[in-house]
C-alpha cells in the first residue's frame, strides 16, 4: 500500500533533503503515552515549506491552521513558522495509531509518520473472595486484570518461602493440603506503573490429629497435669475421660483449653486418681482420641523429658493454677 511505500522510502528522502530544510522525527518512531496524559507529536518545518497537514490514520485533523477534526482535545503547537506539532490531551486507548505530518515543499511532498502507543497501568478488576475449603478439595482462584500492554499475572502463597506458583488468571490447586492454606498474593504487572496486587485468604479445614500427649507421674497430695496437643482446623472441641467416665470441672478437676491444647489439672492427687485417662478432640471433620496416664511415682513408663515438660507446664499453667485455687 501507499503508506508502507512512503514509510519504506522516507529515509531516502531524508538523505536527499538538506538537513536544515525539514527536521522531523524518523518515520519509524513510536511515541508512548499513558492513558490520560497529554501527547505532543513533534513536527518541525521551515519557510521553504508551502503546505502542512496532520492526519490521524487517513483522516485529516489539521490542514495548515484549519482544524478539520471536531475533537476538542486536539490542537497545534506552533512556534512561528518552524514548528507544526500536534497536541492530544487526555489521550485514550482509541487514539493509538499512526499520525502523519504531511509537508509540501516546492520540490516534493514528504511525510513523517509516528505511531502513538497508549499504555494503561495494570489493574486487577476481579479477584476471588476469601474461601474456606476442606482438605483434599480442588480449588481455583481467579485474578482478572486489564492494562496495556496486557498484564502478566503471577501468584504466590505468602508463607516464608513465598515461591511463585504456576498459574495466570486462574490458579488451580488440586487436592489442597493443610500447608497450602494462607494468604495468596495475585500480582498484575505490565511495566507501565507499579504492579497492582490483591490478596485471597484460603482456610483449609482438616480433622484433629493428636500431635503430642503428656502423661504425668505425681505423688499423692500434689497437683497432677495431663496435656494433649492437637492440630485441627477449625479449632477442636475437647473432652476428657477417666476410663469410660466423662470428666467435667468439678471437685478437684479442672479442664483448661488453650486453642488447640488442653490440660487436665487434678488439684490434689489421691490414690484413686492413678490410672488411664483419654483426651478426645473433635471438629466437624472428625474425632481423634489418645490415652494418657497418671502414674504413681516410680511406675511411670512414658515420662521421657518429664523434667523439662513439667517445667514448661508449670510456666504455661501458672495462671490456670492461680485461677483454680482462686488466689
Ligand atoms: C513501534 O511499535 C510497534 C508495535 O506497536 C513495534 O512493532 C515496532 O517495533 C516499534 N518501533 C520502534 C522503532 O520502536
Ligand atoms: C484517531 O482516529 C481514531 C479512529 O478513527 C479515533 O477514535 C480517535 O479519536 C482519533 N484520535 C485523534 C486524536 O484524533
Ligand atoms: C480434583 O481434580 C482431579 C484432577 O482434575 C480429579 O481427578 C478429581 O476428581 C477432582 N476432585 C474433586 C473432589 O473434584
Ligand atoms: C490434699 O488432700 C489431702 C487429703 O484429703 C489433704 O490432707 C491435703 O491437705 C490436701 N492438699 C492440698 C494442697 O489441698
Ligand atoms: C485406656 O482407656 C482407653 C479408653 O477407655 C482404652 O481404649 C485403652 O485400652 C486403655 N489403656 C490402657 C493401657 O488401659
Ligand atoms: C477412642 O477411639 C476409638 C477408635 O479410634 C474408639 O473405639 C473409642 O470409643 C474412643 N474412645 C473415646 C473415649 O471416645
Ligand atoms: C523414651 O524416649 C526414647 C527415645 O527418645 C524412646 O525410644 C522410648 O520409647 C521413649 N519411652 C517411652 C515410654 O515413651
Amino acid at each position: 500500500c501507499l503508506c508502507s511505500w512512503i514509510l519504506f522510502f522516507s529515509p531516502v528522502f531524508h538523505l536527499r533533503f538538506p538537513v536544515r530544510s525539514v527536521d522531523m522525527q524518523r518515520a519509524t518512531d513510536n511515541i508512548t503515552t499513558r492513558q490520560g496524559d497529554t501527547a505532543i507529536i513533534k513536527c518541525y518545518v521551515d519557510d521553504k515549506v508551502s503546505r502542512v497537514a496532520w492526519l490521524n490514520r487517513s483522516n485529516i485533523i489539521f490542514a495548515g491552521q484549519d482544524k478539520w477534526s471536531l475533537d476538542p482535545r486536539v490542537d497545534l503547537v506552533t512556534k512561528g513558522q518552524l514548528e507544526y506539532s500536534l497536541r492530544i490531551q487526555k489521550v485514550d486507548v482509541y487514539d493509538e495509531g499512526s499520525y502523519t505530518c504531511s509537508i509540501q515543499t516546492k520540490q516534493q511532498p514528504k511525510t513523517s509518520q509516528v505511531y502513538l502507543i497508549v499504555q494503561v497501568p495494570a489493574n486487577i478488576n476481579k479477584v476471588s473472595e476469601d474461601i474456606t475449603v476442606n482438605e483434599g478439595s480442588n480449588v481455583t482462584l481467579s485474578c482478572l486484570a486489564s492494562g496495556r500492554p496486557e498484564p502478566v499475572i503471577t501468584w504466590r502463597l505468602l508463607n516464608p518461602l513465598a515461591e511463585p506458583l504456576e498459574g495466570e488468571e486462574f490458579l488451580d490447586i488440586i487436592g489442597i493440603m493443610r500447608n497450602q492454606a494462607g494468604r495468596y498474593e495475585c500480582k498484575a504487572s505490565n511495566d507501565v506503573a507499579t504492579p497492582d496486587i490483591k490478596y485471597v485468604n484460603v482456610v483449609v479445614n482438616y480433622p484433629p490429629t493428636i500431635r503430642k500427649t503428656q502423661s504425668s507421674e505425681t505423688p499423692v497430695g500434689r497437683m497432677g497435669m495431663l496435656q494433649c496437643e492437637v492440630t485441627a482446623v477449625p479449632t477442636p472441641e475437647f473432652e476428657w475421660y477417666r476410663d469410660e467416665k466423662r470428666l467435667s470441672n468439678t471437685q478437684g478437676i479442672n479442664i483448661q483449653i488453650l486453642g488447640t491444647t488442653t490440660v487436665l489439672v487434678i488439684a490434689n492427687v489421691t490414690e484413686e486418681d492413678y490410672g488411664n485417662y483419654t483426651c478426645v478432640a473433635s471438629n466437624r471433620l472428625g474425632v481423634q482420641n489418645a490415652s494418657l496416664f497418671l502414674y504413681r511415682p516410680g511406675t511411670g513408663r512414658d515420662i521421657n523429658g518429664s523434667a523439662c515438660v513439667s517445667q514448661s507446664l508449670w510456666l504455661l499453667l501458672a495462671s490456670f493454677a492461680c485461677l483454680f485455687f482462686k488466689c
